[in-house]
């Protein structure tokens, strides 16, 4: 029984550190800090979208909670278990509960094996009697919106929307509570991308499944996710409702990757932040900047910024921002700064000009 009163999976400050090795010894000499203390809670048949640059630490978070990973330090809870580090009888439990639909829907299938075996193997795998295997996969045909035609049919025949249908119907088959979807669309078509969020959203509803949205195309989030939490370089940034963050991005990071995106409606475009550019590239999780691991590409960096960890603080109409200059000595600064554009400004003028608006 899912007790209601406590998130179906709470994640506390999780570490996913990967040792690099070197030299011809091949001893530990640094570690590539991927995931360094992150903390989300998702409530039973909510979305959480976990955003940011390829290379912030998305895909490891998910692989760490399924138990791909070991665990570096952290914990991780799904439905009151302590499930960090699983034991072999834990993650034969939780596969039957958690399942994990990845960006390439391609590797993700079995070459040789039909689509009505690929999804006979789970079913078979969790005890249904093989006089009911052949209802079951045909249900969950209809489920993602193919039918009986698909049966015998291998991958190599199927599109990209297809095969990345057959795979979420795959991680149906064990009726899984939470879904972690890794870039489930990033591979596709844009056209096709919209349907499978579509399918996503059907089943969610039909089923009450949560979600871990994982993406780097945040136009998916906005209309799916209840949560968007914005990751940089293994640490959360930012987290608030959707519609919070979207309409109303605080930190840096979060305001320049929103203002990268198209404009849908008028409305829309009255939130959108000013284009503010992100400056450079991702810096190694190897090498993690100090102070703010944003200070590096922020356009407001203070000296503060170079020297001290912010804090992720609960600002009053509910996100969580891990930002100097957006606490309370500099927020008002801050929201004063008019949303113009900077479209088309180099790094320097930019500067400038936020300069002068300070
Ligand atoms: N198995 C691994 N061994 C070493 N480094 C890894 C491994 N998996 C991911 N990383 C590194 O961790 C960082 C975060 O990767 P990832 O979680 O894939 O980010 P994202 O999904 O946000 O693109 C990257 O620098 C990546 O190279
Ligand atoms: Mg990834």
């Amino acid at each position: 029984m899912t007790d209601m009163s406590e998130p179906l999976l709470s994640v506390d400050d999780l570490k996913k550190y990967f040792p690099v090795k070197g030299g011809i010894l091949k001893r530990t000499t640094g570690h590539v800090k991927a995931v360094d203390g992150v903390s989300f809670d998702i409530n039973s048949g909510d979305t959480l979208a976990l955003i940011g640059e390829s290379g912030s630490g998305k895909s490891t978070v998910a692989r760490t909670i399924i138990g791909l990973h070991e665990t570096t330090d952290g914990t991780i809870r799904f439905d009151g278990e302590d499930i960090t580090n699983p034991s072999d009888e834990q993650l034969t439990h939780l596969r039957s509960r958690v399942q994990m639909v990845f960006q390439d829907p391609t590797s993700s299938l079995n070459p040789r094996r039909t689509v009505g075996k690929s999804l006979a193997v789970p079913l078979k795998a969790r005890g249904v009697p093989s006089s009911e295997i052949r209802d079951r996969v045909s249900e969950l045909l209809v489920r993602v919106e193919l039918n009986d035609e698909y049966w015998n049919k291998y991958p190599h025949e199927l599109s990209g929307g297809q095969k990345q249908r057959i795979n979420i119907a795959r991680a149906l088959a064990v009726q899984p509570d939470l879904l972690l979807l890794d870039e489930p669309t990033s591979a596709l078509d844009v056209s096709v991308q919209a349907k499978i969020i579509a399918l996503l959203e059907d089943l969610q509803e039909e089923f009450g499944l949560t979600y871990l949205f994982i993406t780097h195309d945040l136009s998916l989030v906005r209309n799916f996710a209840d949560e968007t939490a914005v990751m940089y370089l293994g640490e959360i940034q930012e987290h608030g409702s959707t519609e919070e963050v979207f309409h109303r991005p605080r930190h840096p990071y979060s305001r320049a990757l929103l203002s990268a995106i198209p404009v849908t409606s008028a409305e829309e475009e009255a939130y959108k932040p000013r284009h503010e550019p992100l400056r450079g590239e991702i810096p190694s999780p190897r090498d993690v900047p100090t102070g703010c691991r944003f200070h590096t590409r922020c356009p407001y960096a203070t000296d503060d910024c170079t020297t001290a960890e912010p804090d992720f603080t609960a600002i009053a109409s509910g996100p969580h921002v891990r930002c100097h200059i957006y606490d309370d000595a500099y927020r008002d600064i801050f929201d004063e700064i008019p949303d113009v554009a900077v479209v088309g400004a180099t790094d320097d003028e930019t500067d400038e000009i936020t300069q002068m608006e300070r």
